[in-house]
């Protein structure tokens, strides 16, 4: 299966095993949200890769040193295997979240899979408010369906961690979802700004979130945190357009993660595909250890060597590694520049410019669809 590295893409020796997989196991989902970080081209279930390539994956994914795996997508439980998949990673070794919008879930579904080994479910809620998160998933009932897969996770001594991502039109109802977080007996929230990639560009300015509105979000985070330690843990992800420094995308470029996407490509984050100019290694023929040590597409922006000014002198340069590669890109159509989400970037007019776009008047949700968005 695995072919001997040619010299251009030489074995990395200083590299540390990834810490753990994103298996988007497919595309498919019965949501359409508006801010949905898949790709606009979404792979259609033809190309899904076949249970024993994931059964091999998560093989191959254990003797590398990998510790976690999630399984996400769209909605992995769309997969009729997902069980079988649980079961096969958990017997590797792996710890095994389950990343869902919860609306498949039913009483035998949620025994299964804790009789398969998951270890953590991560549930997505758009709201607190059952029309207002309806409209924003796209799917009537959703939120009801939600409310239950919670309770079934919980019922199964399941730990469950709740996802809510806050934007424009669901921000102030922010005191309710953690108090729904609470309710519902999670042990973890995050709260998750929206950030702007895959079908969240087209809809920025049905999603961007004035500053103001940002800073009272981060004041009730603050004082939910205090209120509520040892009840629950809130993370809290900020937008990108409003930093002055970048996040450290992943970790850093191909560091800690690794993302099989549903057509089993190994990717080092879930935009990646976005890039131009990459032969990304297909698990069907590459192994997990060949993709991860030797391609050129993780060693690509490994490390420090390939940044510009001004991240090759600055003092953060193993802190962010620089930003995130696909906004660099997204931003400037040079994923090897600096993350203009740096305030130092040379190419900070560039955001600056989208977020006053972004901030123009409202428009309608694009909701995520196959076929890729209207006009896009
Ligand atoms: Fe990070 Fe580069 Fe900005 Fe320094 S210049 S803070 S390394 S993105
Ligand atoms: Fe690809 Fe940040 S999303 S590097």
């Amino acid at each position: 299966m695995s072919e001997a590295p040619s010299p251009a893409h030489a074995v990395e020796v200083n590299v540390a095993a990834p810490l753990a997989l994103l298996a988007e196991v497919t595309h498919r989902c019965p949501l359409r949200c508006p801010y949905c970080s898949n790709p606009l081209e979404l792979d259609r279930a033809s190309r899904e890769l076949a249970t024993a390539d994931w059964i091999r994956v998560f093989g191959e994914a254990a003797a590398l040193g990998v510790l976690q795996v999630h399984f996400s997508g769209g909605e992995p439980m769309a997969r009729r295997d997902l069980v079988a998949l649980v079961a096969h990673a958990a017997r590797a070794g792996l710890y095994t979240n389950l990343i869902t919008s919860g609306v498949l879930f039913d009483r035998a579904k949620m025994a299964e899979l804790a009789a398969a080994g998951l270890n953590h479910v991560q549930l997505s809620f758009q709201d607190s408010e059952a029309d207002n998160a309806d409209r924003i998933a796209g799917l009537d009932g959703a939120h009801d369906k939600k409310l239950t897969a919670a309770a079934l996770v919980r019922e199964a001594g399941l730990p469950l961690t709740l996802n809510a991502v806050m934007h424009r039109q669901n921000l102030d109802h922010l005191p309710s979802v953690i108090d729904l977080a609470v309710r519902l007996g999670a042990q973890r929230l995050e709260v998750a700004h929206v950030q702007y990639y895959g079908w969240a560009i087209p809809n920025r300015r049905a999603l961007f979130p004035t500053y103001e509105a940002l800073e009272r979000a981060t004041v009730i985070v603050d004082a939910a945190r205090e209120r509520l330690k040892g009840v629950l843990t809130i993370d809290y992800v900020v937008p990108d357009y409003y930093a002055r420094r970048p996040k450290a995308c992943m970790g850093g470029w191909a560091r800690q993660f690794i993302n099989v996407s549903p057509a089993g490509k190994a990717l080092p984050c879930h935009a990646a595909e976005t890039l131009p100019g990459f032969d990304w290694p297909s698990l069907t023929t590459t192994s997990l250890s060949d993709a991860w040590y030797r391609s050129d597409a993780f060693n690509r922006y490994r490390g420090t060597e390939w940044m510009p000014e001004p991240c090759r002198s600055c003092d953060r340069r193993e802190i962010d590694w620089g930003g995130c590669r696909c906004q660099a890109f997204a931003f400037t159509g040079d994923a090897s520049r600096t993350d203009p989400a740096c305030a130092l970037a040379p190419d900070r007019p560039i955001l600056d410019a989208a977020r006053a776009d972004a901030l123009g008047p409202a428009t309608d949700f694009v909701y995520r669809q196959i076929g890729g968005a209207p006009g896009a």
